[in-house]
């Protein structure tokens, strides 16, 4: 029995409208249900996320948003509060490289997110990885464990082990192009839980869960999982298959 409960979470993205949400949960609910074994989170769109929650009701599935603001509510046109995204989520993700990419997110407004989300009882899930450039410059390593640094900064060891991370190398989200198993397993088994071991210590090292995230599929998750420290996957695309999802899913119950 590993002391981590595998998670795998779908991440939707900017796709589906309310109706197309409700088909594709439909289609994936039987699935996803017959694997309490691993923790399972759906992550549609804002828009979706109240129809999504009702019909998860009475199940284990779990609900998570795409991001947040940090403040509890106010004048910040187009946003939403941690007090909002907790009515229906138990998670949100922060810091995704299109958020750092396309939004101008930095590590400080990542940390404080962080702090927000824990705060109001939310499960971060919490991206970091390199881009191509940085990865042919030799810098993976001090790029990822600057944003680990950076997003759980004045944490408490109680509370950073409530994290989730998720590495995922900007080169290897949406092209198919999906990091080796023993890659991924580097960075996140040499770079990033040593960096929380010394950060916070190894007892709260030891109990974050740690994904992977970049292009996984049905065919290739199982190979992921069972790498010692990667706990799971982040999925975008394959999310949003109904017979890959729960695929991927399954896979990971070969770790509980
Ligand atoms: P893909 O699985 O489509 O590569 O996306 C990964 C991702 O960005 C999940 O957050």
């Amino acid at each position: 029995m590993n002391a981590r409960t595998p998670l795998v979470a779908g991440n939707w993205k900017m796709h589906k409208t309310v109706e197309e949400a409700r088909q594709l949960v439909w289609a994936m609910l039987d699935g996803l249900r017959a694997v309490p074994e691993v923790e399972r989170v759906l992550c549609p769109p804002f828009t979706a996320l109240l129809p999504v929650a009702q019909m998860l009701l009475g199940t284990d599935i779990r609900l998570g948003a795409q991001n947040m603001h940090w403040e509890e509510e106010g004048a910040y046109t187009g946003e939403i509060s941690p007090r909002m995204v907790a009515e229906f989520a138990q998670f949100v993700i922060l810091g995704h490289s299109e958020r750092r990419a396309y939004f101008g997110e930095t590590d400080d407004m990542v940390r404080r997110k962080v702090h927000a989300a824990l705060s109001h009882k939310l499960t971060p899930i919490v991206c970091v990885g390199e881009t191509l450039e940085q990865r042919r410059a030799g810098q993976t390593e001090a790029v990822v464990r600057g944003q680990v640094l950076a997003a759980l900064d004045g944490l408490q060891p109680e509370q950073a082990a409530r994290v989730v991370i998720a590495y995922e190398p900007v080169w290897a989200i949406g092209t198919g192009e999906a990091a080796t198993p023993e890659e991924a397993q580097r960075v996140i088994g040499q770079v990033i839980r040593p960096t929380l071991a010394k950060a916070f210590g190894h007892e709260a090292a030891r109990r974050v869960r740690i994904l992977y995230g970049g292009s996984v599929k049905a065919h290739n998750a199982a190979a992921f999982f069972v790498q010692p420290d990667i706990d799971g996957a982040l999925v975008g695309g394959a999310s949003l298959d109904p017979e890959q999802f729960p695929a991927i899913v399954r896979a990971a119950a070969a770790r509980a």
